[in-house]
């Protein structure tokens, strides 16, 4: 296959529906993407099987769905107000604004040469490096930057009418802190005791400023998060076991383990006492997918001190009374996408000499499952008869255009693991063509046996 850039990646998943530029008829806006009727399969399916290893598998594990919009306390006392910020310089000639550490880290790639991390530089440090290694402004090709100066990435808006201090509100960086403010009220209606874990799925906010990477970084994603409220003597277990929980969890989506690495954090988030990532092979480099973090005591002292109320647990075996630790997985739900798509994409070269494109995801992550295709559209009322049946079970897509050959190649693409064509002879016999995606092999199998055969295939 020719090598996958992002450029034909982007390209590709415009034209079948995976995802469009956000805004587009108005020339588009930075960093925002919209996903597309195969694209919103897709996630939908990370999430469910997130969903269900993270609670439904996971002893002890609860749900919560919390708010984009909280009181702003909540930000002051995370410390996100004043902490949760990038290295950022301007540009002097063309007025364009750049994350230091990240001209850096380009510099460094197109050089080959790693001297140093610029996640362990401060603001003077990175300004220097750049100075001295004469990187230039990506825009405009001068070398004339302000100093670097710290950007909260949070996003402001106003409540109500008026725009006076009282009225700022920010939208949330990250699900994390809904978790922890409803800690109360999570242990009093579950009842449960430590340890005891959270899962938070949403929308999250950052005003990032750096080109994405498609979606790889933009400035609304959608987070797959879980806390895990424990003793501090057993967070580096947790830490340790959600560290390898995440990776399984790749490997089981169909990613392979070589795509795949450790990477402990040298820079921590001010929350965190420890961090590793997981970082999959885009076709721009090794980048993060998720990361572990060992928050500690941090957020929930910090709510009891900024709110007043007490978030202590009592141990019932031993009476021990103390401010519960906690260790975080969380995973960008795009990012994932974004490798399963890097991952799935194929170009496989036919006998004959023809290309096929093909997506290889594994049935569970697929985003149409089946799709039923008459051979000829007089035989489109059977059909439609099997892709009902189906469609109760599975996400089905039903196709009756073009020759069969090409409606093949379009399941393909989009990564449809399985076809059923109906022809005159399912007439007579009950019998439909089932033909399996990467073998293209074909079977005859009856249609009240379609269920039997699939659902294993899908579901397990
Ligand atoms: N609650 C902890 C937290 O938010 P993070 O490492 O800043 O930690 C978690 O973010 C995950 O969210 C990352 O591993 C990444 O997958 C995703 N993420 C972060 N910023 C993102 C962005 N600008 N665009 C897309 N995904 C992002």
């Amino acid at each position: 296959m020719s090598e996958l850039t992002m450029e034909k990646l982007v390209g590709f998943c415009k034209r079948v529906g995976f995802v469009f530029p956000g805004s587009e008829i108005y020339g588009g806006m930075g960093n925002t993407w919209d996903y597309g009727p195969i694209g919103i399969e897709l996630k939908n399916n990370i999430k469910k099987l997130w969903w269900k290893k993270a609670v439904q598998e996971s002893e002890n594990s609860y749900g919560i769905d919390t708010s984009i919009l909280m009181n702003p306390m909540v930000w002051k006392a995370s410390g996100h107000l004043d902490n949760f910020s990038d290295p950022l310089m301007d540009c002097r000639e063309c007025k364009t604004r750049h994350r230091a550490d990240k001209l850096i880290e380009e510099y460094q790639r197109k050089t080959n040469n790693f001297d140093v991390n610029p996640d362990a530089l401060d603001k003077a440090e990175l300004y220097d490096y750049i100075i001295k290694h004469n990187i230039k402004c990506p825009n405009c090709g001068k070398l004339n930057f302000t100093e670097v100066r710290n950007f909260n990435l949070m996003f402001e808006t106003n409540r109500g009418v008026s725009e006076d201090k009282q009225s700022k509100i920010y939208l949330r960086p990250e699900t994390a802190q809904g978790e922890y403010i409803n800690f109360l009220n999570l242990q009093r209606t579950t009842r449960a005791k430590i340890p005891f874990g959270v899962a938070n799925i949403g929308k999250a906010f950052r005003n990032e400023i750096t080109p994405g990477n498609f979606t790889f970084r933009t400035i609304e994603f959608e987070q797959m998060e879980h806390q895990l409220f424990c003793h501090e003597k057993d967070a580096k277990s947790f830490y340790d076991y959600y560290k390898n929980f995440a990776m399984e969890f790749f490997i089981s989506l169909g990613i392979p383990k070589e795509k795949l690495k450790f990477k402990d954090h040298d820079k921590l988030a001010h929350y965190a006492s420890a961090a590793c990532d997981v970082h999959y092979k885009f076709p721009f480099g090794w980048d993060e997918i998720n990361g572990t973090h060992l928050r500690g005591t941090w957020d929930l002292s910090r709510h009891q001190e900024f709110s007043g109320k007490s978030m202590a647990y009592t141990d019932p075996f031993t009476n021990e009374t103390f401010v519960p630790t906690v260790v975080e997985h969380t995973i960008g739900c795009d990012r994932l996408a974004l490798a399963l798509l890097c991952n799935a994409y194929d170009e496989e070269v036919l006998e004959g000499g023809d290309t096929r494109v093909v997506l290889r995801f594994t049935p569970q992550v697929a985003p149409y499952k089946v799709c039923v295709l008459p051979l000829q559209k007089n035989l489109s009322e059977k059909a439609r008869q099997v892709y009902k049946m189906l469609t109760k079970k599975f996400m089905c897509s039903y196709d009756e255009s073009g020759s069969i050959g090409k409606r093949y190649r379009r399941q393909d693409e989009i990564g449809t693991p399985y076809c059923i064509t109906i022809d005159f002879d399912t007439l007579n016999d009950e019998s439909v063509t089932i033909r399996e995606r990467d073998s293209m092999k074909q079977e005859r199998i009856k249609i009240n046996e379609l269920l039997g055969f699939l659902t294993p295939k899908i579901e397990e």
